[in-house]
């Protein structure tokens, strides 16, 4: 029969790849791998109301976090830090030797993670819109 490559919008694909991605992840790393991902929130609240809030990715021994954000009038006052140690400790638990981040290339938010101990990595050149991206790390283990 010939094959046809076709959009699919329901669950069949995403049956397909629980069926497949234990072996296709074991080829495609050369070793055997269980793949869990989970993803944690933290906030920074004030009473009821959340001033500030990042989310972290848990995988493969790398926490990437997805982002952090505190509300603009209450910048300036060490939330995004300690944002950033939570979802580190968060890390460690879980065992990870990496937290990343990218952000834009020499962007405030750069100078923010640099001020928290993270190292430029890499820059991904023209990334999203066609930015410069900073693949920004730090080392836990
Ligand atoms: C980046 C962001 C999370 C920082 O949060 P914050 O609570 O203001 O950060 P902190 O007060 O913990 O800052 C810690 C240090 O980082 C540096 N820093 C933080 N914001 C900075 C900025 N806009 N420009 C330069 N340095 C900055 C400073 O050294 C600061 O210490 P200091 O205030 O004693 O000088 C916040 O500005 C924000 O939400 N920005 C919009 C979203 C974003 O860019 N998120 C990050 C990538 S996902």
């Amino acid at each position: 029969m010939p094959v046809e490559i076709v959009r699919v919008s329901d669950d069949r694909v995403k049956s397909f790849f629980r069926e497949t991605q234990r072996e296709a992840r074991t080829t495609l790393w050369n070793f055997s791998v269980v793949w869990h991902e989970q993803s944690y929130d933290v906030a920074a609240m004030e009473g009821e109301s959340i001033l500030g809030a990042a989310r972290v990715l848990i995988a493969a021994s790398l926490a990437h976090i997805e982002f952090v954000i505190v509300r603009p009038q209450a910048r300036r006052n060490d939330i995004g830090r300690g944002l950033l140690a939570a979802l580190e400790e968060i890390g460690n638990y879980y065992n990870c030797h990496k937290m990343t981040i990218q952000v834009p290339h020499h962007s405030a938010a750069q100078t923010f993670l640099e001020a928290c101990g993270y190292k430029e990595e890499a820059v991904l050149p023209q990334h999203t819109w066609k930015i410069d991206h900073a693949v920004m790390r730090k080392f836990l283990l």
